[in-house]
């Protein structure tokens, strides 16, 4: 359950904190107004109670010595009417009870005419508002202590405080809604600048060492800074490691050369077939380690390049012609032919890395020769797709079936039946680098009548 909770995205725990602060300022809102609408009643019902008890007092005469009280009944209809209220009253004199409801309960505090005393009563299984005021009348010197209550039922308290609370009700809920969606843009705009920082790293692949954009929010800043100070230093390990392999392979080269020169002298002299057979053994394992050390290299040349690529303009045909051409010398001692066919325009240009791209060519073009049946054709075809260009390179193979689409593009992975011939398994690896690098794809499968068929495939 705590798991849960922290996995929340920021979003959402923007948008709960958000809604959780909206939802308590909507209940204060509600609770509050509520309040002062109900205080504002009360003040009012409280005004209405005060003029009535004033227009008692004004009833009151002395009339041949005695007391006498002249009640506005058309006052209490007034007030009665209001709500539909029920209206009460008792007067006492020096605590003795003169008129009105005997039973209505004695309020323990009385006021003065000015401002009488308010309080909340039960009397009759109802709650009823009473205004009580205490004056004195002197009747032939004598003081009389004369107690007013007046008592008003709440029935219009009780229907404007529902009216309102329904009203109240909605309203706070409106507000709850609007702002809820205030929320969810606050969220939405708070965390923008976090996803625009997350989909740039996203999008850029596994392959991409570009710096991070610095252009962030201030909060974000350490992170960016961090991820940049990271990835050059995995840049600069990466091609320390890069120069490394490219200059072991290649101070493996010259000493290679040199002895497999000295053993080709060597056989021309030996006589005997042992010493002959060795030395063939040697000069075959120079020629596999030769071709390892020059594949490696090309390997550290591709990454590097497919890190930060060269793009120029060049004609696609032109390029894959001179290829061909190139290795027309190598076809003739195989006794293979080379058939080139494309129906492409000299003039029509591409816009990329041209090493990778020929990288690519050189390596397809190199096992389809390598691995053809000899006294066959090697067919290499460049055409336009409606999006793309198409090479396809095909030769005739019957040394057993090929790898599967994995494993041929494996680092070292070579077919059983082909290891007589020499190679170092990098062949494919390299082309699939180079060929990602420039956004292209490739397939190798067999087809009818074992011929193999690379398509390699470049988006226009
Ligand atoms: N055109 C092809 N015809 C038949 N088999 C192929 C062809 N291309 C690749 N293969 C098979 O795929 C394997 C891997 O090829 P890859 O080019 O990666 O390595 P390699 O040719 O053995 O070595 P390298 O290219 O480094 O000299 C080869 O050993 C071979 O068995
Ligand atoms: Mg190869």
């Amino acid at each position: 359950m705590n798991k849960k909770i922290l996995n929340l995205s920021i979003r959402n725990r923007l948008l709960i904190q958000l809604s959780s602060v909206a939802f308590a300022i909507s209940v204060c809102l509600y609770l509050i107004t509520r309040l002062v609408v109900s205080q504002a009643v009360t003040a009012t019902q409280d005004s209405l109670l005060t003029a009535s008890l004033q227009s008692v007092i004004d009833k009151i005469y002395v009339v041949e010595n005695n007391i006498s009280i002249d009640l506005p009944y058309d006052t209490f209809t007034l007030l009665g009417a209001i709500g539909e209220d029920r209206i009460f009253y008792r007067i006492d004199k020096n605590d003795i009870f003169l008129t009105g409801y005997q039973d209505l309960p004695m309020t323990v505090k009385f006021g003065d005419i000015q401002e009488p005393q308010f309080s909340n009563i039960i009397y009759k299984d109802e709650t009823f508002r009473i205004a009580a005021t205490e004056i004195v009348v002197f009747v032939m010197e004598k003081s009389y202590e004369l107690k007013i209550m007046i008592a008003q039922s709440q029935n219009f308290q009780k229907s404007v405080a529902t009216k309102i609370s329904s009203n109240l009700l909605i309203i706070t809920l409106l507000f709850f809604m609007i702002a809820i969606l205030f929320a969810f843009l606050t969220a939405n705009l708070a965390i923008k600048p976090i996803d625009i920082f997350a989909d740039d790293v996203k999008l850029r692949g596994p392959k991409n060492l570009r710096k991070v954009s610095l252009d962030v929010p201030s909060e974000l800043q350490p992170l960016a800074n961090s991820l940049n100070e990271f990835i050059s230093r995995f840049r600069s390990t990466l091609r320390q490691t890069e120069t490394f392999i490219a200059e072991a392979a290649h101070h493996i080269r010259t000493p290679l050369s040199v002895v497999k020169t000295e053993s080709e002298l060597a056989l021309r002299k030996s006589k005997t077939p042992e010493n002959r057979k060795r030395l063939r053994t040697i000069i075959k394992s120079v020629d596999q380690t030769n071709r390892s050390a020059t594949q490696l290299l090309d390997h550290a040349m591709v990454l590097y390049r497919a890190e930060r690529p060269e793009t120029m303009r060049f004609s696609i045909q032109q390029s894959v012609n001179e290829i061909v051409n190139q290795f027309k010398p190598a076809a003739d001692l195989k006794d293979l032919d080379i058939d080139f066919s494309s129906d492409l325009d000299m003039k029509e240009t591409v816009n990329l890395d041209r090493t990778l791209f020929e990288t690519s060519v050189r390596n397809l073009l190199d096992n389809a020769l390598k691995y053809a049946v000899s006294e066959t054709t090697v067919k290499v075809k460049l055409t336009k797709k409606s999006v793309s260009y198409e090479l396809t390179i095909q030769n005739k193979f019957s040394s057993g079936p090929l790898l599967d689409q994995r494993q041929l593009f494996k680092k070292f992975k070579r077919g059983e039946k082909t290891r007589e011939i020499i190679g170092s398994g990098l062949g494919l690896s390299i082309v699939q680098e180079a060929i990602n690098a420039i956004g292209g794809s490739v397939k190798i499968k067999k087809n009818k009548g074992d011929i193999i068929c690379a398509t390699f495939i470049l988006p226009c």
